[in-house]
């Protein structure tokens, strides 16, 4: 599975760690988009290379970080077939994952501390969807909202 992974200048240090914790599951293939270094970016940029790279099929799922998860899950969840979780919590990212098939997580740099934001991801990446149909039913109406 190909994740693509991108933050702005308030997560650098946070991107570092969730690049490594890809590295322990041999099958992911991380992508960085950046940002690279400390100097101020937007974070609507960075959530846009994230999750086009999803939605062209370049990538299965993404992982955006800001200061605090907040813009840049909201900047991610306003492109067409992104549903964006911002998790503070390992059982919100099992949530995410197994009722509402999230295909980005969102964390705050500024917010979530390396230990548990390592967690979150080993969670978020090993939950599969449950495939309930009320959740499939559920899902469908949330993607609808997209078109009003
Ligand atoms: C950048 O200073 C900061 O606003 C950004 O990282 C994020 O927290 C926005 O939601």
């Amino acid at each position: 599975m190909k994740i693509c992974v991108g933050c702005d200048h308030g997560a650098i240090e946070l991107k570092k760690t969730v690049l490594e914790v890809l590295q322990e599951f041999p099958d992911i293939e991380a992508e960085d988009v950046g940002t690279y270094s400390g100097e101020s970016v937007d974070y609507p940029d960075i959530a846009q290379k994230v999750c086009e790279k999803i939605t062209s099929g370049e990538a299965e799922r993404g992982i955006v970080l800001c200061g605090t998860g907040i813009g840049i899950s909201m900047a991610a969840n306003k492109i067409k077939g992104i549903r964006a979780a911002l998790c503070g919590d390992v059982f919100s990212a099992r949530m995410s994952r197994e009722h509402n098939d999230a295909n980005v997580l969102a964390m705050g740099g500024r917010v979530t501390g390396f230990g548990p934001a390592g967690e979150i991801v080993r969670a978020w990446l090993t939950t599969p969807f449950s495939n309930g149909e009320r959740h499939i039913r559920r899902i469908k109406k949330m993607m609808a909202l997209e078109n009003k």
